[in-house]
C-alpha cells in the first residue's frame, strides 16, 4: 500500500496570525494520511515549532541550486534541513511559468534537495493549449525525463510526484478523476518502464483546485495517492475535510 499524502501549499498568502491560526488548525486534523504544509519562507520556522509534537510535516516552497554563497535573496537546502524541514516542492507551475524555471533548473533543485536529505515533490503538468494539442504525456514526459536522466531512477524511492495540470490550478476547474487517473497511470508506467517497484511504491499527487467536494472522487482513483492543494488549504475546514477524504 502506497501512502495517502495531503500537502496544503500556502504560497505567498497569510501573515504571521493567519499562519498561527491556521498552523493550530492543522495541528487537530486527526486523518489517517500523512499531512504537509508548505508555507512561506519567513513563517518557516514558526510553523515548523508549532507542528514539532504533530504528525505533520513541514515543507518549504521553493530552494536554491547553490549549497552557498553570493546569491542574493535565496535560501539554501542545508538551510531547510537545518530547521529541519522535510520536503521541498520542485518545479511548481508558478516557479516554472512566473521565474522562468527551466526543466533544467528543476532537476537541479531536486538533486540538491536530496542531496541534503530531504524529500523532494516535484511539480509537473501540461497547459490547457499544450491539452488541446494532445501533447499532454509528452510535455510530463519531458519534465519526468529531465530528472531521470540527472538524478537517475532511483531518486524516485524518495521523491514524490504531484500531478498538476497548468489549466487546474487556481481556475476552479479540475480535472475530472479519469482525467487526472489517465496521466497518473501514464506516470507510474513511465517511471515503471525503468523500475517497477520503484513506480509501485512512489506518491503521486493530484493538484489543481482540489476541494473538499471533488477530493474523495480524486482520491479513491488507484494511481491518484492524494493531493496538493492550493486555495482550499488556507480554509482549515476545508482543508481538514480533503485530509479526511484521503
Ligand atoms: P489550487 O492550487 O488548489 O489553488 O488550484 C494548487 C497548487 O498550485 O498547488
Amino acid at each position: 500500500m502506497r501512502k495517502k499524502i495531503v500537502a496544503g501549499n500556502w504560497k505567498m498568502n497569510g501573515l504571521a496570525e493567519t499562519v498561527q491560526e491556521l498552523s493550530n488548525a492543522v495541528a487537530d486534523i486527526q486523518a489517517r494520511c500523512e499531512i504537509v504544509v508548505f508555507p512561506p519562507f519567513v513563517y518557516l520556522l514558526t510553523v515548523i515549532d508549532m507542528l514539532r509534537n504533530t504528525p505533520v510535516r513541514v515543507g518549504a516552497q521553493n530552494c536554491a541550486t547553490a549549497l552557498l554563497g553570493a546569491y542574493t535573496g535565496e535560501v539554501s537546502a542545508p538551510m531547510l534541513k537545518d530547521i529541519s524541514c522535510r520536503y521541498v516542492l520542485v518545479g511548481h507551475s508558478e516557479r516554472r511559468s512566473l521565474y522562468g524555471e527551466t526543466d533544467a533548473i528543476v532537476a537541479e533543485k531536486f538533486m540538491m534537495v536530496q542531496q541534503v536529505g530531504l524529500t523532494p515533490m516535484l511539480c509537473v503538468g501540461e497547459t490547457r493549449a499544450e491539452r488541446e494539442a494532445g501533447k499532454t504525456f509528452a510535455v510530463i514526459q519531458a519534465q519526468l525525463d529531465a530528472v531521470l536522466q540527472t538524478a537517475g531512477v532511483s531518486a524516485f524511492a524518495r521523491a514524490v510526484i504531484a500531478y498538476e495540470p497548468v489549466w487546474a490550478i487556481g481556475t476552479g476547474l479540475t480535472a475530472t478523476p479519469e482525467q487526472a487517473q489517465e496521466v497518473h497511470a501514464k506516470i507510474r508506467e513511465h517511471i515503471g518502464a525503468i523500475d517497477g517497484k520503484i513506480a509501485d511504491s512512489l506518491p503521486i499527487l493530484y493538484g489543481g483546485s482540489v476541494k473538499a467536494d471533488n477530493a474523495t472522487a480524486l482520491f479513491t482513483m488507484p494511481d491518484i495517492d492524494g493531493g496538493l492543494v492550493g486555495g482550499a488549504s488556507l480554509d482549515a475546514a476545508a482543508f481538514a475535510k480533503i485530509c479526511h477524504a484521503a
